[in-house]
């Protein structure tokens, strides 16, 4: 008697078995890594935030109001006179995840995902925010680091050069493969000054945002090809210099100033609450 019961009973643990599996797999398949916009982001890396914030790409959404950079316009063949900001036309390369899940929309406008923020380059982070918590607490608290991989297995990105193709390269002749519509009326035709060049451009801290020494909670690859650059540059800048000179130099120097700036401090990334 139990061992016929105990037949009869597995077809249906089985089967049970098998919903539940694909149930899970066609939930994962659904839940990919979303856009959730920059306030996440910019809460824990505040310096990061301030900076970017002073960038065209910040802006990128004025430019697309009336009588904004109305000059640029002419040249591309646009009227200077329309408002674009409703224009599905233009939007997508001017906003954060446009057409993705948890991305800009038209119709019910974000203001954390407008203009081209950190997820644009770094990648939706729904996914591999909670991640950076998890690791920084595990280091701060036992030294021990995080591998990236963890991270790219949740949709952050370490090489950012096909995310500002989409935009920068999305027009025909352009070479890149991925071209479709929308293309970019700013093409090197209109002005040579719109040629991309993603070394240069990445490089560029005016144009993304200024670095910041990391403590250091993830290792391994993949690393952003700049990466040790970039970190060992923020290090090297750290001047001893009194605040007089200091104060000198600035008002000589004035907006070109620091490429790279001094480390935030740990608890800027650290002393966040849980999020
Ligand atoms: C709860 C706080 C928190 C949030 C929210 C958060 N981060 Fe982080 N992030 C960290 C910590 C902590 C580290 C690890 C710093 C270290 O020790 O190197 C980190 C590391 C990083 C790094 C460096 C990764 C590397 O290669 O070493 C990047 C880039 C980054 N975060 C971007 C983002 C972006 C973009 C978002 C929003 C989608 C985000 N973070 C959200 C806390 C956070
Ligand atoms: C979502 C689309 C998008 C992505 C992704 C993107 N950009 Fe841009 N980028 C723009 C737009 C739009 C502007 C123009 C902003 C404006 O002035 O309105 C711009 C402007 C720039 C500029 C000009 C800055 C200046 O002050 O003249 C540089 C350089 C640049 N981007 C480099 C990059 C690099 C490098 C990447 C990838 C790491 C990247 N962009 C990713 C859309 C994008
Ligand atoms: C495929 C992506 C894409 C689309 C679609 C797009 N743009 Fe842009 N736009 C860009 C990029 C990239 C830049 C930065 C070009 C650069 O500085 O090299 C830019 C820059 C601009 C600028 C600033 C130019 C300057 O010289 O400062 C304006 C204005 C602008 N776009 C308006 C529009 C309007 C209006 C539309 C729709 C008709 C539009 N864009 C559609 C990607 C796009
Ligand atoms: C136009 C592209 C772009 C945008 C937009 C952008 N970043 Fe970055 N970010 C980069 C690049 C490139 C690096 C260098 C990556 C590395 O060193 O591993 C970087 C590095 C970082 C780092 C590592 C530490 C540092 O200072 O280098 C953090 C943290 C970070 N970004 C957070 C942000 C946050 C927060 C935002 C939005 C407020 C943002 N980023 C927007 C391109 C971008």
């Amino acid at each position: 008697m139990e061992g016929e019961g105990r037949i009869m009973r597995h077809p249906v643990t089985y089967a049970l078995a098998a919903v539940v599996l694909f149930s899970f797999l066609a939930g994962n398949a659904d839940a990919g890594p979303k856009f959730e916009g920059r306030k996440k982001c910019s809460s824990c890396h505040k310096s990061q935030a301030k900076s970017w914030k002073k960038s065209s790409h910040a802006k990128a959404m004025n430019s697309l109001k009336p009588n904004k950079k109305a000059d640029a316009k002419k040249k591309a063949g646009l009227d200077p006179a329309k408002d674009y900001t409703k224009d599905k036309n233009c939007v997508g390369c001017h906003v954060d995840g446009f057409g993705q899940e948890g991305g800009y929309t038209i119709e019910d406008a974000n203001k954390f995902t407008t203009g081209v923020g950190c997820e644009s380059c770094h990648g939706p982070g729904s996914k591999f925010r909670g991640i950076h918590r998890k690791a920084g607490a595990k280091f701060e608290k036992k030294g021990k680091t995080t591998p990236r991989k963890k991270l790219a297995a949740a949709g952050q990105d370490f090489h950012f050069v096909e995310r500002c193709s989409a935009c920068h390269l999305n027009y025909e002749g352009s070479g890149w493969k991925g071209t479709k519509e929308p293309y970019t009326p700013f093409t090197p035709d209109v002005d040579k000054k719109y040629t991309f060049n993603f070394d240069k451009y990445v490089a560029s801290a005016k144009a993304m945002h200024k670095h910041y020494k990391l403590p250091g909670s993830f290792s391994g690859e993949p690393k952003f090809k700049l990466h040790d650059e970039f970190q060992a540059e923020v290090g090297g800048k750290k001047s001893k210099k009194s605040k007089k000179s200091k104060k000198k130099k600035k008002k000589k120097k004035s907006k070109k100033s620091k490429k790279y700036k001094k480390s935030t401090k740990f608890e800027d990334v650290f002393k966040n609450k849980r999020r």
